[in-house]
């Protein structure tokens, strides 16, 4: 709340100082003039920098004038994605590139450019530019218009964005925003108070009256499942699977939601095609979707892409929770062979959201007799084989030593009893 205030005082502030038309609106067209993408939004930046070795903040905002810059493009089928470009003021940039999986659409990567030299806006600096990026920050079902009315705050190293009164939508069909919305979690707040706050079967082994709430629950139980595409079986696995949410709460403190799949609640879907499958996984309220893809230089299918969608304890502020990424390259195994690992592996959603599996054994694509093939061990797993081997090998080492002194203590009692 407190960061919310803050910005909406920066607003403020940038109203009194004449900036009240903070709010742009801008348009990506391709070379038949068709618009492909459209951004109406207001965006404040907070840039921290040194002046004469001093810590100093520069704020501001996108200026209405910013331009669309020509390297914006409405992306060339699946070789290049769709940018936004915005240059402003001298030498400052702001794109966001889009990207489109199953039936939604994402910002895929914000990066913001900065040119310290620009003495209107970073007093005695040096002359650099300055880069910084982050991922995956909207999401939004293809055929609807984004739509955020609250703060949306990106926070990177030294540099804080905040967007508002966002419209965006990307991936357009009709050159005008869809009549229907994805709605941003953030508005979810008011809109959907009336939301029934049916207390969660979680099946996580913390109570929700569970005074501690650091105490883990046990390994969630390994499941089998599988994807039968146009060709048989196309994915099959085994794992146990755990989701790991940090949340924030009605009274403003973080929560987490741990949660373990059971096997036999849940069910399991999915397609396939040459080089993409889709394992999609449905445990009461709560779905995980695997993406995978095939690398068809090198002959590996890799985990791509997860999505993660559930609905938080009623202590939560905004009940559902959704988060996805889709530049993963996880559980990369040779196509006829299967990735293996007994150790636990963390799969990093977002900064919320963790997909914890648990002894798993997976193949996609190539699935001969719909039986795994050879394995290709993670490289965790091979590192803790490696201890018993030093343990071993240190024990052999030791046994060696006592027997050699064993032995040169016989010589010289041997000797010993000889000379007397
Ligand atoms: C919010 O966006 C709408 C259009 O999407 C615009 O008409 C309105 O002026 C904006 N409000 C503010 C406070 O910028
Ligand atoms: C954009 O507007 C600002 C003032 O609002 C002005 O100083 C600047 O020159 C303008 N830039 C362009 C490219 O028109
Ligand atoms: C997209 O990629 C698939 C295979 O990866 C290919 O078959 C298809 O032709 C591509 N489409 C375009 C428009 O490039
Ligand atoms: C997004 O666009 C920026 C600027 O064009 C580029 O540097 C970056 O590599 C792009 N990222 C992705 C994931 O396409
Ligand atoms: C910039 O720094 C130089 C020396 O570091 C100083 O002489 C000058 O007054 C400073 N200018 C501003 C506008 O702070
Ligand atoms: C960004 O936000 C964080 C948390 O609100 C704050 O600690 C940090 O100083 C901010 N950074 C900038 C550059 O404004
Ligand atoms: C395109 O827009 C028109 C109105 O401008 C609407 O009637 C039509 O349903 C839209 N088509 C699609 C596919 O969204
Ligand atoms: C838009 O919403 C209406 C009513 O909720 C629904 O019937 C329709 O299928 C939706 N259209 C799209 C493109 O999602
Ligand atoms: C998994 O395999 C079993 C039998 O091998 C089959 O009955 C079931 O339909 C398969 N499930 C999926 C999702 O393909
Ligand atoms: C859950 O996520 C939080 C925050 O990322 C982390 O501190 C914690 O260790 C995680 N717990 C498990 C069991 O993964
Ligand atoms: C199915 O098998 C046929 C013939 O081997 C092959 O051409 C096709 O690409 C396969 N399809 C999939 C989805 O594996
Ligand atoms: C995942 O499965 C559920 C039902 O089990 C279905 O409603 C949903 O559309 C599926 N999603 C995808 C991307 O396949």
């Amino acid at each position: 709340m407190a960061r919310a205030q803050g910005a909406r005082g920066l607003l403020a502030a940038a109203a009194l100082l004449g900036f009240l038309q903070a709010f742009s609106s801008f348009e990506v067209k391709d070379s038949s003039g068709k618009v492909c993408i459209i951004a109406d939004l207001t965006v404040a930046f907070s840039v921290e920098y040194k002046s004469n070795g001093q810590k100093e903040f520069a704020r501001f905002f996108l200026p209405q004038n910013a331009t669309v810059e020509p390297q914006s493009s409405c992306g060339k089928g699946n070789t290049s994605h769709p940018i936004l470009l915005l240059g402003f003021g001298a030498g400052h940039s702001l794109s966001l590139n889009f990207s489109e999986y199953a039936d939604k659409y994402q910002v895929e990567e914000l990066v913001f450019h900065y040119n310290l030299s620009d003495a209107t806006l970073f007093h005695n600096s040096t002359a650099e530019v300055k880069r910084v990026s982050q991922k995956n920050i909207i999401q939004a079902s293809l055929g609807t218009q984004y739509r955020c009315i609250n703060f949306k705050h990106i926070n990177m190293k030294n540099v804080n964005i905040t967007f508002s009164n966002v419209t965006l939508e990307a991936y357009l069909t009709n050159g005008t925003f869809s009549m229907n919305k994805t709605e941003c979690a953030e508005d979810m707040v008011s809109t959907t108070a009336v939301v029934p706050t049916t207390p969660k079967q979680t099946t996580s082994q913390v109570p929700t009256t569970s005074p501690a709430p650091s105490a883990l629950p046990s390994n969630p139980a390994v499941g089998k499942y599988n994807v039968t595409g146009p060709n048989g079986t196309c994915v099959l696995a085994y794992m146990g699977l755990q989701l790991n949410i940090t949340y924030l709460k009605k009274d403003e403190k973080m929560g987490l939601d741990l949660l373990n799949f059971i096997p036999h609640n849940t069910s399991s879907s999915g397609t396939c095609d040459n080089t993409s499958a889709i394992l999609n996984l449905t445990f009461e309220k709560t779905r995980v979707i695997f993406r995978f893809a095939l690398n068809a230089s090198t002959e590996k299918f890799f985990l791509q892409g997860v999505n993660v969608s559930t609905t938080l304890p009623s202590e939560a502020k905004v009940p559902k929770f959704e988060a996805s990424n889709n530049s993963m390259s996880e559980l990369r195994a040779t196509v006829g062979n299967s990735y293996k690992c007994s150790a636990e592996e963390n799969l990093q959603v977002t900064d919320k959201a963790l997909v914890n599996i648990f002894n798993v054994q997976i193949q996609v694509f190539k699935i001969d007799g719909d039986k795994f093939g050879a394995v290709e061990e993670c490289q965790l797993d091979e590192n803790n084989m490696l201890i018993p081997i030093i343990v071993g090998a240190a024990l052999a080492g030791l046994v060696l030593i006592v027997l050699i002194a064993y032995l040169i203590g016989r010589k010289r009692s041997h000797a010993g009893y000889q000379t007397i």
